[in-house]
């Protein structure tokens, strides 16, 4: 997508879209807009149009709503920020390192006696479900299940959907809350030091997450934490083993592996695009956007402009100074609650890789799962 990116940027970084959004390209621009706190995430705030007629589809059919942070606004939002980030602390994320090493080193013992495999199945995709579980603390209910129906309502995050695709991704919401209220219902009854627990009993001057909040966090989380994760190892591994150069300063400089992450990070963006609605006429980019619009901010787009990042934006230097100002966890009020978490799990993950696998190479072609939004490699073949 990334020279389809650079035309917009140069000639029309406010695109007005057929389809009745508006399509933000630059940094300076996707940075105004994420942290302008008089925008909503909230899609009843939508005016009459396409955008909305794809909202009253989906809400029509849907017998659950779940309201996450992603979709609320101040004064909700507030209240679920404080109450989710209350347990969502840096120092309880560092303390997450031994166990996320141990998943990976696990991980790594396989894929060396494998001698070569694609790195997604191996590595990249049940690390971050597998920290998340243990994390959570979930019961041994049935994992696979699990996975089948969060790959569904990941869908929910692209762009387009057809009827299909929304019946699916309702079915799925339903059965997910039926499973995830067995799992809160067990775990009032079996409180244990874990993060279920914490949200269960995260006091906020006397208030409490009721039972349908706690399902669409928990949700939320496994949605929002799990193939973003798996893309920044799988992208961020692609575009290493891609650049031979980076590798080698890598090997040379391990230190280097904090600043490496945020330039995969920015480099090819595990999500691409999030959105905001206007309340009222809004300017942006030199253009008047009305109320009630669908705003998308591309993040993929705003990592690679030159503007912010000078004329090499498109290349990768993992020692680059400004790699850590990509807008890839967003910024402002919802800037992303699991960017820790995630910046541990791709350090461990990538800097173990590297350091364990002196022959570490591509060894084959390398395939992308087609999406725009969660855009990542599914197969990265690898031999050790
Ligand atoms: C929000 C990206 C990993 C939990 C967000 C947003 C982005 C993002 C772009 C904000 C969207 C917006 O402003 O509209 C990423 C990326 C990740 C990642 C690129 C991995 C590389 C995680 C993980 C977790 C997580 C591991 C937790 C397990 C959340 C939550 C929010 C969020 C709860 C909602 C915050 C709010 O609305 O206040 N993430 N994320 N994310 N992310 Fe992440």
């Amino acid at each position: 997508p990334y020279d389809h990116y650079r035309t917009l940027r140069d000639t029309n970084p406010v695109q007005e879209h057929p389809m009745g959004f508006w399509f933000v390209s630059r940094h300076a621009d996707v940075s105004a807009l994420l942290r302008d706190a008089r925008l909503s995430v909230a899609d009843h705030n939508l005016a009459p149009g396409p955008m909305r007629d794809q909202y009253e589809k989906l809400i029509a059919n849907a017998p659950v709503k779940l309201v996450t942070l992603l979709d609320s606004d101040p004064p909700d939002h507030t209240r679920l920020r404080s109450l989710v980030g209350k347990v969502f602390t840096p120092r309880a994320i560092a303390e997450l390192e031994p166990m996320v090493t141990e998943l990976v080193d696990d991980a790594l013992d396989r894929i060396a006696d494998a001698g070569s495999v694609n790195l997604i199945d191996a590595l990249a995709f049940p690390l971050p479900f597998a920290v998340i579980s243990t994390m959570l603390g979930m019961p041994d209910t049935d994992p696979k299940r699990l996975l089948e129906l969060t790959e569904t309502l990941v869908i929910a995050l692209e762009p387009v959907a057809d009827a299909d695709v929304m019946t699916s991704i309702v079915d799925a919401e339903v059965e997910l809350s039926a499973m995830m209220r067995e799992v809160i219902a067990w775990k009032r009854n079996n409180p244990a030091d874990d993060l279920l627990t914490a949200l269960i009993q995260a006091d906020h001057n006397g208030d409490f997450l009721s039972n349908d909040e706690l399902v669409a966090q928990i949700l939320l989380l496994f949605i929002a934490g799990h193939h973003t994760t798996v893309n920044l190892v799988g992208n961020g591994v692609t575009a290493l083993l891609r650049h031979p150069d980076q590798l080698a300063l890598l090997r040379s400089n391990p230190d280097l592996i904090g600043n490496a992450v945020e330039e995969f990070l920015r480099y090819d963006s595990p999500t691409h695009q999030t959105r905001r609605i206007t309340l009222t006429p809004y300017q942006v980019g030199g253009r008047e956007i009305p109320a009630g619009a669908m705003m998308i901010a591309c993040l993929g787009a705003a990592n690679r402009d030159e503007r912010a990042f000078g004329p090499d934006a498109d290349v990768l230097r993992i020692d680059r100074e400004q790699a850590r100002h990509h807008v890839s966890f967003s910024v402002g009020a919802h800037h992303c609650l699991g960017s820790a978490l995630a910046r541990l799990e791709g350090r461990v993950a990538i800097s173990r890789l590297v350091n364990r696998f002196p022959k570490l190479a591509l060894s084959g072609r390398v395939r992308w799962n087609g999406r725009i939004n969660l855009r990542g490699a599914t197969d990265v073949p690898i031999s050790v």
